[in-house]
């Protein structure tokens, strides 16, 4: 695969010193002359993102000098929480982490923080221990309200148009990111809801009714199936939030099951996120609606960087130091912006960045 890069940040390079990390809470002997060794955990392969973040994050990395353990924990926190164990125990010089299960890594890092070991939170911030010292992500808030903003405009909501039927899903319920999704849509849609232009016929509007275990379409392709058989028997939905393209393809199988997708009953206005291949495939086709392009390219830059800056002794470039409270502490971020992507600009931002080439979406 290629590597999906369209930009660089602006985060300064690496100088080649040997020094002792104090900083970090431990005194390991770093030389990045000799290279160090950076583990890298990303949570799965199942979605072609994470293969995408984990190549890219090797190759940046490779090219500061280090050489690299990637494991994939294939969506089981126990499994992810032994693979860091051996990476500690392999003696990784730093550990960039997207967690499966936010809440499990508290004992392990304690472990790499009595091994002097810096703890990157990629993407997902790791929640309730104080040994995480960054986090690379986007504005996950913003993601939610771009999926929000697409429903509220095609359905012409702030025109007083309405009602209108919308199913809500959310992500998984173990990621942090799944709540920043959700209210940060909400935040756009609950107006809405209260003016009863939009109507949730399932009745389903809490966080807790909507998650999607692992975020995985089999599931979200369930739930969506049983909504439309109990509560819209006699009645059609409009749009579906949704905040991931996996979960996306899972309720258009669900909705094409039910007969949506024909003249009498055409497909609902429906969000996604990631801009995976199969998805955008899917806008081109007239099927998904809507999706949030995230460069992971630029990720996987500002994660490796990180781990350089923070093993060659220097502070990382952030760029906020107040939204990612992890229960223990507010972990310094460096966010990426988002990007709302449709059938009226993908050619712009996904080809002409060469995120994809055009052969790729054919
Ligand atoms: C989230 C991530 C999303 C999506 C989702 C499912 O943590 O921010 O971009 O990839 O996981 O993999």
């Amino acid at each position: 695969m290629r590597n999906r890069r369209t930009a660089s940040v602006a985060i300064a390079g690496a100088a080649s010193i040997s020094l002792a990390l104090s900083a970090c809470g431990g005194s390991r002997e770093v030389s990045s002359d000799k290279g160090g060794v950076v583990g890298v955990a990303m949570p799965t392969k199942a979605s072609e993102r994470w293969i995408t973040d984990g190549n890219n994050v090797v190759k940046d990395l490779r090219d500061k000098g280090y050489k690299t353990t990637l494991v994939y924990g294939d969506d089981k926190p126990d499994q992810q929480v032994s693979q860091i164990q051996n990476l500690i125990t392999q003696g990784v010089d730093a550990l960039i982490i997207a967690a499966i299960d936010n809440k499990s890594l508290g004992k392990v890092l304690k472990q790499a923080a009595a091994a002097g070991i810096p703890v990157i939170s990629y993407d997902r911030l790791i929640l309730g221990t104080a040994d995480v010292d960054y986090y690379a992500s986007f504005d996950n808030d913003q993601v939610g309200r771009i999926q929000a903003r697409y429903i509220i405009d095609k359905l012409g909501l702030e025109r007083g148009k309405g009602p209108f039927t919308v199913e809500l899903f959310a992500g998984s319920k173990d990621d942090n990111n799944t709540k920043y999704f959700f209210n940060g849509s909400m935040e756009l849609l609950e107006p809405y809801l209260k003016s009863k232009q939009l109507v949730v016929r399932s009745g389903q509007t809490g966080l807790d009714q909507v998650t999607t275990l692992r975020w995985d379409g089999a599931t979200a392709r369930k739930r969506m199936a049983g909504i439309l058989a109990t509560s819209y028997a006699s009645d059609t939905v409009d749009a579906i939030l949704s905040p991931y393209d996996g979960i996306s393809i899972g309720v258009l199988t669900a909705l094409k099951a039910d007969g949506y997708g024909s003249g009498a009953k055409p497909l609902p206005i429906i969000t996604g996120q990631d801009a995976e291949l199969a998805s955008v495939k899917s806008i081109i086709a007239g099927e998904q609606s809507q999706t949030v392009y995230k460069d992971l390219g630029q990720l996987a830059l500002v994660a490796a960087t990180m781990a350089d800056e923070v093993l060659n002794g220097r502070q990382p470039n952030i760029n906020d130091k107040a939204t990612y409270d992890n229960g223990a502490k507010v972990v310094p971020a460096y966010l990426l912006q988002p990007t709302n992507v449709d059938s009226t600009n993908y050619r712009s931002v996904l080809v002409a960045s060469g995120y994809y080439t055009a052969a790729e979406l054919k």
